[in-house]
């Protein structure tokens, strides 16, 4: 067995926690999607990732079945997680839609796509270049209005008026809860392994401290363990 699942088992067999997600099914969309403009080029963003694929192995280690709905991210996947490999936003809605259970909507989807991709690489002129662009799906507010018992958590990445626009998410978008993370902490957002987040329902705000993401993810995983008791 490769390292990184000895030592999975280890932890497992050591974890206090118990198999308290059993019989669950969860699916976790995480990382960047990808919008092609030509063979060649792309539209994408500073996603990495981590924070999804840490929270689908939290889920797994507790005995849930796990299906992690992953853009283009160099992550190993986690030990006892399914993962479907998805590039665009359109490849990602469609899997979420096919897959659909209660979620944890933490990918960094495209709001945009090229409305037509070049069937050949576009060549350089002396002008300027426009590309338009069309609106992809909001996967996570298409789930959330048909979610029918299912719980639903999403994220919002903030740089402004975080918390307002997080609650204004967490109503549109039918969330159970959402986690805020602002651009602004330090240690927090894309491609470290620390972050700094407020999970926020309709019930209040909890703000954590500066966490270790794969601590985040266990403050998370509790969340959806207790809303799903
Ligand atoms: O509106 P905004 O992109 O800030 O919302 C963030 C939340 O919505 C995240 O949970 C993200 O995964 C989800 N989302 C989505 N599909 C989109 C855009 C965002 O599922 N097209």
């Amino acid at each position: 067995a490769e390292p990184a699942d000895i030592v999975a088992f280890v932890e497992d067999l050591l974890s206090e926690k118990k198999k308290s997600l059993r019989g669950k099914r969860l699916i976790v969309t995480a990382g960047a999607t990808i919008e092609a403009i030509d063979p060649v080029r792309f539209i994408s963003n500073h996603s990495t990732g981590k924070m999804g694929y840490a929270i689908a192995e939290a889920l797994a280690r507790r005995g849930a079945e796990v299906v992690l709905i992953s853009g283009r991210t160099s992550l190993p996947t986690p030990t006892g997680v399914r993962r479907i490999d998805v590039l665009s936003a359109q490849e990602m809605y469609e899997a979420s839609v096919r897959e659909f259970a209660t979620a944890v909507m933490c990918a960094a989807v495209a709001d945009y796509t090229p409305e037509e991709v070049a069937p050949t690489k576009l060549k350089k002129g002396d002008g300027e270049l426009t590309i338009r662009l069309k609106r992809t799906h909001d996967i996570a507010a298409e789930l959330g209005a048909h979610k029918a018992g299912r719980i639903l958590v999403g994220f919002a990445l903030e740089t402004d008026h975080e918390e307002a626009n997080a609650e204004g998410k967490l109503q549109r978008k039918n969330f159970d809860f959402i986690v805020l993370n602002s651009l602004r902490d330090a240690g927090a957002g894309f491609g470290v392994d620390t972050n700094k987040v407020t999970l926020i329902d309709r019930a209040g705000r909890e703000e954590l401290p500066l966490l270790s993401k794969a601590e985040t993810a266990e403050k998370i995983a509790d969340k959806i363990e207790s809303i799903l008791k």
